[in-house]
């Protein structure tokens, strides 16, 4: 089986961009331990503080962030990084090239149940001249990414990736701490019975996406004729490597639950890296208006509607939005 570096290499990837994702890798090696010492090593269990968006962080949350932040800001790959868990962007080597945006645990009220988190993040080229401590340096399009993946810490670790080229998945030999290529091109099938949505918020959602979901209920008793299954792991990083790996629709929409938080998922860290993979394979991301990877960030912490996968079944849902 084929390491990591040989293959971006022979996809014209260049070495520092190569350097900063084995980088990103080195930081996610540790992780895969750590998640994997569970209760032994005493990282479950929340702290007592909150991040900048009002969530409470868990051990795992400040201990994954903090191993990122130090191997990324201490190799010399990046000019700066952002983060869900930094309230703000944290400048690194003005001579870099590139930038990094990254949610270290994605899916972490899973942590305590041992359940599956993983690690997300994307890579950005720095604007010409551009000033590490300057947080607009973040404000491009996920279109402009040159790299995007995650890293999932399941019963095997395994790291979905995309430099632009197809969507790629490498399995981590805990042996000896490499990740092999395991699936040269994941594609997203365009049809699907399969739908991921937290349906408790049901009430909450606009009229859309009651609609669509409605008739997916309805099954063969419905508009669509058929009936469809549903899974919700509560970790879009699972969500998703469902939907790469056999197809289904994932979505976490617009909601009314909270004012002031009309949406959940992170347009930098979580919705661009997560677009672009299921883009390479083929399927469609959207917030039901737009492509995800043409949104102008004005924000780092920003949230999106997000509605992700195969191609077919994402076209019915954003015809119901029309
Ligand atoms: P995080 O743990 O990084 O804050 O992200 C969790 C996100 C996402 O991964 C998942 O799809 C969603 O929150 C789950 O939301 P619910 O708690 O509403 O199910
Ligand atoms: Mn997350
Ligand atoms: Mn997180």
């Amino acid at each position: 089986m084929r390491r990591l570096p040989p293959v971006l290499l022979e996809d014209g990837c260049p070495r520092e961009l190569i350097s900063l994702i084995r980088t990103v890798l080195a930081a996610c090696k540790e992780i895969s331990f750590r998640v994997g010492q569970g209760a032994l090593s005493g990282v479950l269990g929340s702290t007592l503080d909150e991040n900048i968006q009002g969530e409470t962080q868990k051990k795992l949350d400040v201990l994954t962030n903090q191993l990122l932040k130090d191997i990324l800001l201490e190799s010399g790959y990046v000019k700066a990084i952002a983060s869900e868990e930094e309230d703000f962007t944290v400048a690194g080597n003005p001579d870099a090239n590139y930038i990094v945006a990254f949610d270290p645990l994605d899916g972490s009220s899973n942590t305590d149940i041992n359940s599956l988190v993983g690690t997300i993040f994307s890579i950005m080229a720095a604007p010409e001249g551009a000033v590490p401590a300057d947080p607009s340096i973040f404000m491009q399009p996920g279109k402009n990414q040159v790299a995007a993946g995650y890293v999932l810490y399941g019963p095997s670790t395994v790291l979905a990736l995309t430099t632009g080229k197809g969507t790629r998945f490498f399995t981590l030999d805990k042996t000896h701490g490499t990740f092999l290529l395991t699936q040269d091109f994941a594609t997203v099938p365009e049809e699907t019975s399969e739908f991921a949505i937290n349906a408790s918020n049901q009430r909450h959602w606009q009229p859309a996406m009651q609609n669509y979901i409605n008739d997916l209920i309805a099954g063969d008793t419905g508009p669509r004729g058929r009936n469809f299954n549903m899974r919700w792991i509560a970790a879009m990083v699972g969500d998703v490597h469902r939907v790469l790996c056999r197809g289904g629709i994932f979505t976490y929409p617009t909601d009314t639950k909270d004012p002031n938080k009309p949406n959940k998922l992170r347009l930098l860290y979580e919705a661009n890296p997560m677009a672009m993979l299921i883009e390479q394979a083929g399927g469609i991301a959207s917030t039901g208006t737009e492509r995800i990877m043409d949104i102008q960030p004005d924000a780092i912490h920003q949230r999106v509607a997000v509605i992700l996968g195969s191609k077919n079944e994402v076209e019915t849902c954003l015809s119901y939005h029309k």
